[in-house]
């Protein structure tokens, strides 16, 4: 077999160290120690971390980078952040979105992400970014894995002509069905939401991703009637659950009985730290609620949980870069995740484990695997996630599509050294 690359002394980020990885067609050929091999290209990593690429299990494309515009969001909350998007929507054209779109995809990939599942606002007779993204996921294709959402962001059932507007984006292309059972008008009609989704999907054989319980509401359990749902229609492994963040905020006992009906119902579920931190407990004095969902506990019951990104530049969050190292440690922190095993797996939360939620095929370290790596620099995922350091080469299918320089910092101090690598990967540099 001719080789391509081999990446040689890579540290791998479930542990192993010093580990070649070999690359052929586009995928990878061999993982091991010392591989007797010989290719085109040899990389040294240096003992840095070479992992699968990032993924983005929740985002919002549509309204991506678009701050500002027309207005800033003053109180910080979720609804008026919905309020002002429906201000922009009239505004919005084919064109400007695409635009935003793939400069969020140049700055994903950068940031060594390499598939997002983002949801499209279907509440549009127009549906105009449903347009725009599926021309936008066409674009990307080479280099970014973009799955679509179509979302109902107005309320399916409070938003008249929503059915409509969904079965054509459906028709269209957009792969996934979405929902917003906690904006509906009443509790009766989420819980129906939920239900008719569920339908649509099962019917079409599609999966379904609901942003669900996005409030402080203790009483907002709409996940029990997704998790229900889906164990009916037999859509077992195909449900997301993203936000969930009354679960912060239920009674304990009511929790015990929920968590290990979702485990049952293999609906995974997707937090959101950086967004949630910032919208949830608004409506608090002190003390604040983090209003983040259940992450430990979720995943000790056995759900998939990932951590989304969720916004960027937007009605909702005014800052965020595309970086779900960034993403990762908020969420280490609000869910009290200090330990290295939870360390560990809060950077499972943004690679391996929405790769699953997504559907991805052949993405990994196993030979067979899409060559799709990112090389950081940094020598584990804990201190990736501590230094949010450069993505130093990013290969999509084998191929390098981004690079960046190592972060090197130069010093002037009396008897110290003239540069420091903050990963302390590399050896320091000699004064000259
Ligand atoms: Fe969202």
């Amino acid at each position: 077999m001719s080789l391509e690359l081999i990446l040689r002394n890579a540290n791998l980020p479930d542990g192993r160290r010093g580990f070649d990885i070999a690359i052929a067609g586009g995928r990878i050929a061999a993982v091991g120690s010392n591989l007797d091999a010989q290719a085109g290209e040899e990389i040294d990593a240096s003992g840095r971390l070479v992992s699968p690429p990032f993924v983005d299990a929740h985002f919002h494309m549509d309204a991506t980078l678009s701050l500002g515009l027309p207005r800033l969001n003053r109180s910080g909350t979720l609804l008026e952040g919905i309020a002002l998007w429906g201000e922009l929507k009239p505004h919005l054209t084919q064109e400007t979105i695409v635009e935003r779109a793939l400069r969020y995809c140049d700055l994903a990939i950068s940031q060594g992400v390499m598939a997002i599942r983002s949801h499209v606002d279907i509440c549009d007779e127009r549906l105009l970014a449903v347009e725009a993204l599926l021309e936008v996921k066409r674009r990307v294709q080479p280099y970014l894995d973009l799955q679509l959402v179509a979302f109902p962001q107005d309320g399916y059932l409070r938003w008249p002509g929503a059915a409509e507007t969904l079965a054509r984006a459906l028709d269209m292309g957009v792969e996934v069905v979405g929902g917003i059972p906690h904006f509906e008008r009443t509790m009766a009609e989420g819980a129906k939401s939920v239900k008719l989704l569920c339908e649509v999907a099962a019917a079409r054989g599609l999966r379904v991703d609901m942003h669900c319980d996005e409030t402080d509401d203790p009483l907002s359990r709409h996940i029990e009637t997704l998790a229900a749902e889906t164990k009916r229609l037999g859509l077992e492994g195909r449900v997301t659950g993203s936000h969930l963040t009354s679960m912060h905020s239920m009674d304990n006992y009511y929790v015990s009985k929920l968590l290990p009906l979702i485990a049952e119902s293999g609906v995974s579920a997707v937090a959101n730290p950086l967004i949630n931190i910032g919208i949830q407990g608004r409506h608090d004095s002190y003390p604040k609620r983090r209003g983040m969902t259940r992450v430990p506990e979720l995943m000790d019951a056995g759900v998939t949980v990932a951590f989304g990104h969720d916004c960027v530049m937007d009605p909702w969050y005014s800052l965020g870069s595309a970086d779900m190292l960034d993403v990762a440690h908020m969420g280490l922190h609000v869910a009290h995740m200090t330990g290295r095993a939870d360390m560990t797996r809060c950077f499972e939360a943004v690679t391996t484990a929405p790769a699953r939620i997504l559907g991805l095929e052949n993405y990994g370290l196993e030979p067979g695997c899409h060559a799709d790596l990112v090389m950081l620099q940094a020598r584990d995922p804990i201190e990736a996630l501590r230094l949010k350091p450069p993505r130093l080469l990013v290969l999509r299918r084998g191929k390098m599509v981004a690079r960046r320089d190592p972060l090197i910092a130069r010093l002037d101090l009396p008897g110290r050294p003239a540069s420091l690598d903050l990963s302390e990967t590399a050896p320091l540099e000699k004064e000259s």
